[in-house]
């Protein structure tokens, strides 16, 4: 080890008292089956694998490393059409005023349907994957969606979001004024916002999306089951607003009380809204402000979702930050696989986690956590690769030319372990 001070960030949760009534409260057992329900009608639709990672575990000293292959979710490379496909099922069984039971995929884009609803345009912000899963779903429902995006989004991105139907509209500013200007213009234009993340008096949508969430956590558990492992003893999930993280470790919570799994919250440290707002430690949540630059597009949030950070605040154990480079080499571990072990497709947003927990374990100075962490051979590491190539120019350009490369001193000269 070569390297004296981390390059990564973190904080133990001093506030993390396991009170695990939020928990419940936004991800009841009863409604993850009701979303998984609601998926599996979707034409097309598959659990996505739980891949494992044996020789990467054994190298890194843990059981077992699992990683949730959201790449191949649909045909969207990414976890969040799960989300928002959900809170737009549950909109419509609103207005129509219907039992979970007669809400049936076939309803809800027959005829019958659509002249109950008449014409709906959904909106939302995104930092990509979000806005086309709304897109997506709002299409294969036979409405209208306005996606925003900020100035620093990727053409491919931007593309993939009108190839599913949606009218887009480039925001000057990063993602959280993406969110403020489609709330505007939405009132004005009476369009149905469908955000992630979440405000005061806008907390229903957003906590539908998260429940969304949960069918992956549900497929995950019956994966565990299967290889004779009732639940992980470690996940570390990547945050943006955190939806996804309170999703994550609230539905452990909720289902497993104070034997939930050590979770972890990993954000880009130019984006660390969730580690800003654990720092300070005064159990609210806290904005950071700037250009959020960062090559995890997903994760460039500065402003904490509200509802996921009750979640948050509760219930993970840690919080921490990583540069982009490490992001790079999670994708890069993926990408060229120890033999045995399956290739996995993960891009910016997907691989940190990974890249991440190498760190940990390989840096001086990041005793505090590492000995917090614990992992030994009877350790089942989760991991969530969120998405896959999602930005094909940018994946070529880290996987084929190296680009963000770990800097020399932080080179391994020895065996991880
Ligand atoms: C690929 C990917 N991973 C993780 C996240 C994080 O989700 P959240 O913003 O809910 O924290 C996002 C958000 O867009 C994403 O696109």
């Amino acid at each position: 080890m070569k390297n004296q001070a981390p390059d990564i960030k973190w904080v133990l949760n001093k506030k993390a008292v396991k009170d695990v009534t939020t928990s419940k409260e936004m991800f009841p057992v009863e409604v993850s089956r009701v979303a998984r329900k609601f998926h599996r009608q979707i034409p097309g639709f598959k659990m996505t694998p739980l891949r494992s990672l044996s020789n990467l575990a054994h190298m890194l000293g843990a059981g077992g490393i699992w990683v949730k292959d959201e790449a191949v979710r649909l045909e969207l490379s990414s976890f969040k059409v799960l989300g928002g496909s959900f809170a737009i099922y549950r909109f419509m069984q609103e207005k129509l005023n219907l039992p979970d039971s007669e809400m049936s995929y076939e309803f809800l884009t027959s005829k019958e349907a659509k002249d109950k609803l008449g014409e709906i345009t959904f909106a939302s912000a995104t930092d990509g994957n979000h806005g086309r899963g709304i897109a997506w779903a709002a299409s294969k429902l036979g409405h209208k969606c306005v996606i925003y995006v900020h100035s620093d989004t990727s053409l491919p991105r931007i593309n993939a979001i009108k190839n599913n139907g949606a009218i887009v509209k480039v925001i000057e500013g990063n993602y959280d004024d993406a969110v403020r200007q489609i709330v505007i213009d939405a009132n004005e234009n009476g369009w149905e916002v469908v955000s992630d993340t979440s405000w005061e008096g806008y907390t229903t949508v957003p906590n539908w999306i998260m429940q969304g969430y949960t069918t992956m956590m549900a497929e995950i558990q019956e994966q565990f089951s299967s290889q004779g492992i009732s639940k992980p003893t470690h996940v570390f999930v990547q945050a943006g607003v955190g939806a996804l993280a309170a999703a994550v470790i609230g539905y452990y919570h909720s289902l497993f009380g104070q034997d939930a799994p050590k979770c972890i919250v990993v954000e880009p440290e130019n984006a660390d809204c969730l580690y800003h707002s654990a720092k300070q430690n005064d159990g609210q949540p806290h904005n950071i402000g700037g250009s959020l630059d960062t090559i995890m597009a997903g994760l460039a949030c500065g402003e904490p979702s509200p509802i996921a950070w009750e979640v948050l605040k509760d219930c993970a154990d840690a919080f921490m930050t990583c540069p982009d480079y490490l992001a790079a080499k999670g994708m890069r571990i993926y990408a060229t696989p120890l033999a045995g072990d399956p290739m996995v497709v993960s891009g910016e947003s997907g691989a940190v986690t990974l890249g991440a927990l190498v760190a940990v374990l390989k840096e001086n100075g990041a005793e505090e956590l590492r000995d917090y962490l614990d992992i030994n051979e009877d350790s089942q590491i989760l991991f969530l690769n969120t998405e896959g190539n999602t930005d094909p120019v940018h994946f070529r350009q880290i996987i084929w030319e190296g680009a963000d490369p770990v800097p020399k001193d932080f080179w391994s000269d020895e065996t991880v372990k």
